[in-house]
């Protein structure tokens, strides 16, 4: 691979490494947050969840302005809102202003998680796309863990403000790091500037041969209209089921419950001090970086479906032991060892699996003229999914009782394997343009 590609996504995937931060963080901050503006329960709730609001906005919009602005400028765009962002957290006078200033957080979130993923997969060439988008969710979970930690290292002196405005630094390099990269060669041929796009794809390309490429561009251009009339052509609707399909599975399989709410599970399973279940939350994050290595390696080779295949096995078998465990009161004494053991497995099946391929099948499986606004919608039903599931896990470990509640997402980690058999195409090696669902 040469090393231009390489710089392209790794700058590109600085927007994974701030959406991670940004929804890590709150979860140690908030503490510090309720005591100093004496924040009411409902408050408390709001103000962590409004994060997921603005990526939900974000997420609405950044597929059009994708299309419209293009790939490079929406990225840099979400960049510069992180940082602002950052700075009126830091400095809000108020719960009212840190409130709004999640909220524009949450937008560059939404931005950034259409549109790196989409940018990394335009750019990259077929044989590395999938490490490429995956090294995108590498950055996603080295944000998580860097919160956590962050938490962990400032929980001492309460710095609320320190944990929210240190995002400032990563928007800071993704901003200057975007100036001066190209754009997506796939956006600038979809907006009639063909020899800046020859160029950038020889750019890639390097001394390989770009005609074939180039060619399939073209023809795929010539297919459909743009906007929402691309959107109802059949290869597009195919990619639509499928797309929003995998978003909401990687939600509803669980996956926010344990990173939003380890803690919180640790204590359940008996081990008690605030001390231990945030350093066992924190050995959980290092296990989620480390096995999106394996994705990395083997998406490309082994291919996205039997990763898939193995990592919802690992997830399924992981919580029908979680739920097996917590249905036996006589297993107490052995149901922390138990819960962490299940909790490590389900987290690193996830992070080889369904946490990277979700990102790169939905930014590969569009047509051009379709894919912005394409994945505009299956970021939005992602990111919705997500804020039910972690609305309402601990109103469902209340009614329903913890073991019937990891049943469930048991459950529905076998609804995903049928799902990726059934409708799941393979994409690894293929050209974007050669991706054709349903036509
Ligand atoms: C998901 C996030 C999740 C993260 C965990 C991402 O792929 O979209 O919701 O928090 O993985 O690593």
């Amino acid at each position: 691979m040469r090393p231009f590609v390489l710089l392209v996504a790794s700058v590109a995937a600085l927007g994974g490494l701030l959406f991670g931060y940004d929804t890590g963080v709150i979860s140690g901050a908030i503490l510090f947050v309720t005591r100093d503006f004496a924040l009411s329960t409902e408050l408390q709730a709001f103000t962590v969840s409004i994060v997921l609001l603005g990526a939900i906005a974000g997420s609405a919009v950044a597929g059009t302005l994708a299309d419209r602005i293009g790939r490079r400028a929406t990225l840099l765009a979400a960049g510069a809102i992180f940082g602002v962002g950052a700075l009126i957290s830091a400095f809000a006078p108020s719960i009212g202003v840190l409130l709004a200033a999640r909220l524009i957080v949450g937008v560059a979130i939404g931005f950034s998680s259409v549109v790196a993923p989409l940018y990394i997969s335009e750019v990259a060439p077929p044989g590395v796309r999938g490490a490429l988008v995956s090294l995108y969710q590498f950055a996603i979970t080295i944000g998580i863990l860097g919160a956590f930690l962050l938490d962990y290292a400032l929980a001492s002196s309460g710095a609320w403000r320190w944990m929210l405005g240190l995002a400032i630094v990563p928007s800071l390099i993704l901003v200057g790091g975007m100036i001066p990269l190209p754009e997506s060669p796939r956006f600038l041929f979809k907006s009639g500037r063909a020899d800046d796009a020859r160029a950038e794809l020889q750019r890639i390309a390097g001394t390989g041969e770009i005609g074939d490429e180039e060619r399939s561009i073209v023809a795929s251009l010539q297919v459909t209209q743009g906007g929402l009339s691309a959107l109802l052509a059949p290869a597009a609707r195919a990619a639509l089921v499928v797309g929003i399909g995998l978003a909401v599975l990687q939600q509803v399989t669980g996956i926010n419950t344990v990173i939003y709410y380890g803690p919180r599970i640790f204590q359940m399973a008996g081990i008690s001090s605030d001390e231990a279940s945030i350093l066992a939350t924190a050995a959980v994050g290092c296990v989620n970086v480390l096995l999106t290595l394996v994705a990395i390696f083997f998406v490309d080779g082994v291919g996205r479906k039997p990763l898939l295949y193995a990592g919802c096995a690992g997830m399924g078998i992981a919580l029908a032991a979680l739920a097996f465990a917590f249905a036996q009161p006589s297993l107490h004494g052995s149901l922390a060892g138990i819960a962490l053991g299940a909790t490590m497995l389900y987290v690193g099946s996830f992070a080889y699996s369904l946490g990277p391929i979700v990102w790169l099948l939905i930014s590969e499986i569009f047509p051009l003229r379709a894919r912005g606004l394409g994945m505009s919608i299956c970021t939005l039903a992602n990111w919705a999914a997500n804020f039910v599931v972690s609305q309402f896990f601990l109103t469902m470990i209340q009614r329903l009782g913890s073991a019937l509640t990891f049943a469930i997402y048991a459950a529905l980690c076998v609804v995903t394997i049928v799902f990726v058999a059934r409708l799941v195409p393979e994409t690894k090696r293929e050209m974007l343009e050669e991706i054709r669902l349903g036509a």
